[in-house]
């Protein structure tokens, strides 16, 4: 949800904000500008196009030297993705420039006091009213900008990360942050700021984790973090594990392809070292139910780990979506272990359910891909996918990590709780070990489903049938569809489609079935749902580990424990959402309306 970049050093500033935007797109496409210090004490150099940050860069013609700057990729919430709503937002001197990922709640109640002090507003955003609010407290604080920062944001309610430049002082840029990610690079004579360190990844692997309601102030060698009472604060220091190329994409046609094929050493990493016991720091015995919370396709990977922890560890396991979760005021206390799964680790909805749980005294154990995110950093141990950086907007390799990171839980639970033998243990690790080289087969194999696919692009609807874990692996390729091919797309327990969805069936309808291991009892009932669709004019693209003879079209997978199966089933059903949109002429890593990280309630 936007992406924000501040640059001071010793380059042009113009290159690394830029690149930092290129690197930060996936969190927002509704607009891009940015802000450069032309001269001291002269209004700052401006420019922002509504659109992608194409077409910044196409307006952008002489920009004045600097050696500092900040960028802005927006994902609109307040006003719509107009070059005017456009950050950065200034204030009424044009010496002030300000950009923010988040939303102000109290900014009208802002805006109606400072209109009638005199400050006049261009844009419909939230974030307007916080450059006017900041420009009247620097004056108040003798031109300093990072305690005029602490006071304005003792005043705003909401979430924000904010970065501001004043054209003064131009080799500082001024940060804060509370609920939305902000961390900074730090370089050789330059340092950076930024939502996500993919941003300065190509300068410094060295960087700076900031905390809750902390303003950061850089200068190119100096990085100054307080509290927002002005107390100094030591942040923590991190080194980036992966390099630049990760970010890049390497030969595929878009990043989501290239994480497609990237799972098999996703799926690795994420075992490696672990299928012997988790370091976790967690007495699972007090625990007497799981609550998963998470969103989207978190959210499906939490219903697969709900089979297996509850099969493995013999606990009852619930999987709640995270932005339903704490307005039902669900029961849930010290006996209750929550897991939040993010990629991010920022999604706010997953956060907020996190807070009400530890309200409730509940141990959270976090599922995330990010190091050092908010997530991550408020909660009582974290089991780290390793999934590297995931560029494309629709989740691929994150959401293969998540199962396994929901396997080794399981696991971990059983161990602890005793409910497995030792035997079983090494039977369950072997079958984990395999994985990576089982989605490396399909992956060998998918050319023709690709050709298949692009015969149903004008399909008014698909439906995805699954039963057991091929349910949630159904609703995930329904869910990918949906976000990357614009197209209607549903999810069912094969068992449920004669209870209603079985209407939505016509002449011609693709319906995708995910058939378990062949030879149990739901193979059996899977096959008879096959059969309904089929009995009613569906075309039925079956995917299994063996022959099935009723198929239109057929995609094997390897043979695997039935719990395992979705991290295989899944990959057909990403190629035909990945291969779906670029049929209709859609923008795979961008789709419209969404963004990466959601950073909003
Ligand atoms: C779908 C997708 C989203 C995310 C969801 C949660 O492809 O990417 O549904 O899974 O927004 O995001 P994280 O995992 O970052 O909390």
């Amino acid at each position: 949800m936007c992406g924000i970049v501040g640059y001071t050093g010793k380059d042009s500033a113009l290159t690394p904000v830029i690149e930092g935007l290129r690197r930060l797109e996936y969190r927002g496409y509704d607009s891009a500008g940015i802000a450069i210090p032309a001269e001291i004490g002269k209004p700052l150099f401006i420019e922002k196009r509504s659109g992608k940050l194409k077409n910044l860069e196409d307006a952008l013609g002489k920009t004045p030297k600097s050696n500092s700057g900040i960028g802005h990729t927006r994902w609109a919430t307040h006003g719509g993705p107009t070059d005017t709503n456009a950050h950065p937002h200034l204030d009424n001197e044009g010496k002030l420039a300000l950009i923010h990922n988040g939303i102000i709640e109290n900014y009208e109640q802002l805006r109606y006091e400072l209109e009638k002090k005199g400050h006049k507003f261009k844009s419909e955003t939230d974030t307007e009213s916080v450059v006017h609010l900041l420009s009247d407290a620097r004056k108040e604080n003798n031109g300093d900008l990072a305690a005029a920062m602490r006071q304005v944001c003792k005043q705003l309610k909401g979430s924000f990360t904010l970065l501001a430049i004043h054209a003064d002082d131009p080799t500082h840029i001024v940060g804060a942050r509370r609920n939305s990610p902000l961390v900074v690079g730090i370089g050789d004579g330059e340092n950076f700021l930024a939502s996500d360190v993919a941003a300065f990844i190509s300068h410094t692997k060295k960087a700076l984790e900031l905390g809750q309601d902390q303003v950061v102030d850089i200068t190119p060698t100096s990085i100054e973090v307080t509290d927002l009472s002005g107390q100094k604060v030591t942040g923590k220091e991190f080194e980036i594990s992966w390099d630049a190329t990760a970010a890049e994409r390497g030969g595929f046609s878009h990043f989501m392809l290239k994480e497609i094929y990237e799972q098999p050493k996703a799926i690795a990493d994420t075992l490696i070292g672990r299928l012997s016991g988790l370091d976790l720091k967690i007495k699972f015995k007090k625990f007497n139910k799981i609550v998963i919370i998470a969103c989207g396709t978190a959210y499906n990977a939490g219903l697969v780990g709900k089979y297996a922890i509850e099969k493995w560890g013999n606990i009852p396991v619930d999987v709640e979506l995270a932005s339903e979760y704490r307005y039902r005021e669900p029961s849930l206390d010290k006996k209750t272990l929550v897991i939040p799964i993010s990629q991010s680790g920022e999604t706010m909805d997953t956060l907020m359910a996190l807070r009400y749980a530890k309200s409730k005294n509940a141990t959270i154990l976090s599922v995330c891909n990010t190091n050092g995110s908010t997530i991550a950093r408020e909660s009582d141990a974290v089991l780290y996918t390793h999934a590297g950086p995931e560029i494309a907007v629709a989740s691929t390799k994150a959401f293969a990590t998540q199962l396994i990171a929901m396997y080794l839980i399981g696991l971990e639970v059983s161990r602890k709780l005793g409910t497995l033998t030792k035997n079983e243990i090494k039977q369950i690790s072997e079958e984990l070990n395999q994985l990576p080289a089982k989605v490396e087969q399909i992956l060998e194999t998918v050319e023709p489903l690709r050709q298949t696919t692009r015969k149903f692009k004008s399909a008014e609807s698909v439906l995805f049938l699954g039963r057991h874990v091929g349910y949630p692996t159904a609703l995930e390729g329904a869910l990918k569809l949906k976000e990357l091919a614009y197209m209607h797309a549903e999810g069912f327990a094969g068992g449920e489609l004669k209870h209603g969805p079985i209407a939505l069936i016509d002449q011609g309808t693709p319906v995708v079935a995910i058939m378990p291991t062949s030879g149990s009892l739901l193979a059996e009932k899977m096959a008879s749902n096959i059969q309904e669709v089929k009995a009613r004019g569906a075309i039925v693209i079956v995917i299994s580990e063996s022959d099935f003879a009723g198929a239109d079209h057929f995609i094997r997978i390897p043979k695997v424990n039935q719990l395992m199966q979705p991290v295989l089933s899944v990959v057909p059903l990403q190629v035909i959402a990945y291969e779906m949109a670029v049929a209709r002429g859609n923008d795979v890593d961008q789709p419209r309306n969404l963004a990466k990280s959601v950073t909003v309630e």
